[in-house]
């Protein structure tokens, strides 16, 4: 087999090679939440603010930003995968997709990179919500991002009621236009995850909290404060990242 195919074929050395070069290279700054809390919007905000400063970043949503990624998003949003573990492989072949053709070569060239939604998503919904066994989850998260953790995880935490009554709110406002905000809505007008019910969405948002006490990358943020606040709060943590990173403070200053 010729080099390249077979290098791209043998994912045991692949992994390897990633968990040594992504050490030196850039910074991977993930949010997370459920339904509507604001990810859009505030990873949106935070690219172009970062981009403003001058500082290379890039900015992908899971599951999308491939065309396996595009299609597991529509997948989703249109079939009812009955087994947990189909709907996480699902969106595990979509992650190590995008890690393979975007997030790693711009992490290896020094790169911010803003994830809309990563592997705490997963075991958020298909775990904590669905009742997938975590211990799974978390190694194949490993296998499709080769251990890779983020350097600051933003979790936007607000109560169901009012993230879900947002979603519903735009969708009345975009439905019957092109808009994009209204892309929740498939062909034959599903939503899945927001029509699941209440208590669903309530553990999605106990998993997540339980999570960010075990280690320091989160930064829990209250997300209903004002579109501005939020995003201020970002930046102070974002901030503190790049300083550590050697990044002059100066850059924010303008
Ligand atoms: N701080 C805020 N206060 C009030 N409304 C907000 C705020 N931030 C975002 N919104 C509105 O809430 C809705 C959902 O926002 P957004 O799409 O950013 O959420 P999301 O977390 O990305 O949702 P999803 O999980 O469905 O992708 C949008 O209509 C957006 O304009
Ligand atoms: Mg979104």
């Amino acid at each position: 087999m010729a080099g390249k195919q077979q290098e791209e074929m043998d994912f045991g050395a692949e992994s390897e090679r990633m968990k040594k070069r992504t050490v030196e290279g850039g910074l991977l700054i993930t949010f997370e939440g459920g339904e509507g809390v604001g990810k859009s919007t505030q990873a949106e905000r935070l690219f172009l603010k970062l981009q403003s400063f001058g500082i290379d970043v890039i900015h992908a949503q899971e599951p999308g930003s491939s065309d396996l990624g595009n299609n597991v998003r529509r997948w989703i949003k249109r079939a009812n995968t009955s087994s947990p573990l189909a709907e996480t492989l699902l969106f595990e072949a979509a992650r190590a997709q995008l890690m393979f053709e975007t997030v790693r070569p711009a992490l290896d060239r020094g790169k911010v990179v803003i994830l809309d939604r990563y592997t705490d998503s997963t075991l958020a919904y298909q775990g904590y919500a669905r009742g997938g066994d975590l211990k799974t989850i978390k190694k194949l998260n490993d296998i499709a991002t080769a251990e890779f953790a983020p350097h600051l995880t933003i979790l936007l935490d607000l109560d169901p009621k009012v993230s879900l009554a947002r979603v519903s709110n735009e969708q009345d406002m975009f439905a019957s236009t092109d808009d994009k905000r209204a892309t929740r809505v498939d062909d034959e007008g599903q939503r899945r995850f927001e029509e699941q019910p209440l208590k669903f969405h309530q553990n999605i948002r106990k998993g997540y909290l339980e999570m960010s006490k075990t280690d320091p990358r989160w930064a829990v943020i209250k997300a209903d404060q004002a579109g501005h606040r939020i995003a201020d709060a970002i930046l102070k943590r974002v901030r503190r990242l790049l300083i550590d990173r050697d990044i002059p403070d100066t850059i924010f200053k303008g």
